[in-house]
């Protein structure tokens, strides 16, 4: 593990290997270990760096964020390690970081992965939805937001087939802290649209989603597939949300056929 003070606060993360830079964004409510199964193999060949953002995981800190202040934590964190320009991968609300940093910072960017991910804003609906979630963590606490998330995280079949994944990604969401939850709702209801920047996205993409993604479906990949010029969609089969953990070889080769073609 390795720790950097970045922007006031200090960025835990996971470095190994060398060559270009693969930096790997983790969901809500996660942390870098969601990870894991990519790290080891993408390490072979390239510098790959799993970063717990503000809050999350070992990076502990209680001041609020934006998609964008994330954004720019990476930022510093990756220029202060001679890291850029890099590939950036982000699932989910790592995913609206990645798009956030591509949008500000794109000569830092050599690639971008979005995984299990959007481009719009929320709905008013799914605002709404964040506010009583919110509430939820406030009045009940992390484990309470954990049960409520965990169905709608994982494929159907992967709780059945692959009980250990679904005890890993239960016992990630519940370390989350419960103020990390309120102050990452509210980023996200308050997040950018940025349908509207796909078509300036000039590198690389890879966009990867579950074929049974409950969160971000298919056709939310589909919609960005059809907006960035120099991207790549792949849909994996028996895979929800945490397409990652659940399908992690399928992912990681994925990645790696991105990679490949820099
Ligand atoms: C995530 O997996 O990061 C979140 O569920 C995304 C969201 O709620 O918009």
């Amino acid at each position: 593990m390795a720790e950097k003070s970045i922007n006031g606060t200090t960025l835990s993360y996971e470095e190994r290997g060398s060559g270009v830079p693969v930096v790997l964004l983790h969901g809500f409510p996660l942390d870098r270990r969601i990870w894991k199964d990519q790290v080891d193999p993408l390490s072979k060949q390239y510098r790959v760096i799993a970063v717990d953002l503000r809050g999350f995981g070992q990076s502990k800190s209680n001041t609020p964020f934006t998609m964008k202040s994330l954004a720019e934590d990476i930022c510093s964190l990756l220029r202060a390690i001679n890291a850029t320009p890099c590939v950036l991968g982000g699932l989910s609300m790592g995913g609206y970081v990645a798009l956030a940093f591509a949008r500000e910072y794109q000569k830092d960017l050599r690639g971008l992965m979005l995984i299990d991910t959007r481009a719009e804003g929320d709905t008013s609906e799914g605002k709404a939805g964040r506010q009583k979630m919110i509430d939820l963590a406030r009045t009940s606490g992390s484990k309470a937001v954990a049960d409520q998330m965990m169905p709608k995280m994982l494929a159907p079949s992967t709780p059945k087939n692959q009980p250990a994944v679904a005890q890993d990604l239960q016992r990630i969401m519940e370390a989350c802290p419960a103020l990390t939850i309120e102050h990452a709702l509210a980023a996200m209801r308050d997040r950018d649209d940025q349908t509207a920047f796909l078509p300036s996205i000039s590198v690389p993409t890879l966009i990867l989603v579950g074929q049974e993604d409950a969160i971000t479906p298919p056709k939310m990949a589909e919609a960005m597939n059809a907006q960035i010029p120099r991207s790549k969609l792949v849909i994996i089969p028996d895979a929800g949300h945490m397409s990652p953990m659940e399908k992690p070889q399928e992912v990681t080769r994925a990645m790696q056929e991105l990679l490949a073609r820099l």
